[in-house]
């Protein structure tokens, strides 16, 4: 909503034939057209708040997937899981890149969240994906239908007890030579917005908290080169990202997702009731606020390869 998208769009000006690739990048820019309408759709005609939250998180950051999966030359015909899908994840995008010849497995340990997933999946007509719903740190290779070409991950490291033990797990997945694209958010700096806002840190520093006080190490993302490299992968890329939103929309996520961890923040002993729930009253207040922009958490990438040999 906040970016212009119209820019990147539309075929580039040529004056020369334009290659294969050139071709299929259209194609796969005009099927995305196609399927960002219909998530738009879907999130408009939702009442599930949450589902609602998860798939506009899905929207806003397609362009951001894209960017990192094309520079890994994901190919037509490429099997993939996306780890932690949620309700959507990365299963669109991955599926237009890979085609009606690929093949993309989602998985998630979250049995209503694997129905609002094959569900989604279904409305938006991705005939290549299937949800499948299983711990990613007990999954059977051979049961999923793996090796994979391709591994993807976006806000699910980010959960992970042990993350070295996860990633091991994911290589296990993986052809030699498949990859790892993980998109995961910094713990520091928090999302900010202009003016800065004090509420967008104190709810970041309490979510964390909460995944802390369950076993995630602090720092897990900023530590995730490190560990993918004592899990056995290679780094071929680092870089980050984050996007700005409209303050109505940027606002509501965030609010959202603080109001998403509001059970366990309270029940982990992080937060009380009240702290919460004014927390997320302060952040959806400032949606509607004399505010320029809100961006979204900071992300890291990271393209890890599983080397040829062992
Ligand atoms: C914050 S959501 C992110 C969803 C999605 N990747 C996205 O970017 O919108 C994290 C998801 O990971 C799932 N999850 C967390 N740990 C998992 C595990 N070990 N195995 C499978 N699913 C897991 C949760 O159920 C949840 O749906």
């Amino acid at each position: 909503m906040g970016r212009d998208r119209t820019k990147a769009r539309g075929p580039p000006p040529m004056s020369f034939p334009p290659s294969r690739s050139m071709l299929l990048r259209e194609v796969q820019d005009n099927m995305t057209e196609a399927v960002d309408e219909r998530v738009k759709r879907y999130i408009l005609d939702g009442t599930d708040q949450d589902l609602r939250r998860l798939l506009s998180i899905s929207q806003e950051s397609a362009e951001m997937a894209r960017t990192v999966l094309r520079r890994v030359g994901v190919q037509e015909g490429w099997s993939a899981i996306d780890c932690g899908c949620g309700p959507l994840g990365g299963l669109a995008v991955i599926a237009e890149m890979v085609g009606p010849s690929g093949r993309v497995v989602g998985v998630d340990f979250s049995e209503p969240t694997v129905q609002k997933a094959r569900s989604v999946a279904s409305t938006l007509g991705l005939s290549n994906v299937e949800v499948v719903q299983g711990d990613i740190n007990d999954v059977d290779p051979a049961t999923l239908g793996g090796p994979f070409d391709l591994a993807y991950s976006r806000l699910f490291m980010m959960h992970q007890q042990d993350p070295v033990g996860t990633l091991r797990k994911i290589a296990a997945l993986l052809r030699p030579g498949g990859w790892l694209v993980a998109q995961e958010t910094l713990r520091t700096p928090p999302p900010r917005s202009h003016p800065d806002v004090e509420a967008l840190g104190v709810y970041w520093d309490l979510a964390h908290r909460v995944m802390e006080r369950v076993g995630v190490p602090y720092g897990a993302v900023e530590d995730l080169p490190r560990s993918a490299r004592e899990a056995g992968f290679e780094i071929v890329g680092m870089s980050g990202q984050f996007w700005v939103m409209d303050p109505a929309l940027g606002f509501d996520l965030h609010a959202s997702t603080m109001a998403a961890a509001r059970d366990r923040a309270t029940q982990s002993g992080v937060a009380s009731e009240q702290e919460v729930d004014e927390l997320v009253g302060t952040l959806r207040a400032a949606g509607g606020g004399e505010y320029g922009w809100v961006a979204s958490p900071f992300f890291l990438d990271l393209l890890l390869r599983k080397p040829l040999t062992a």
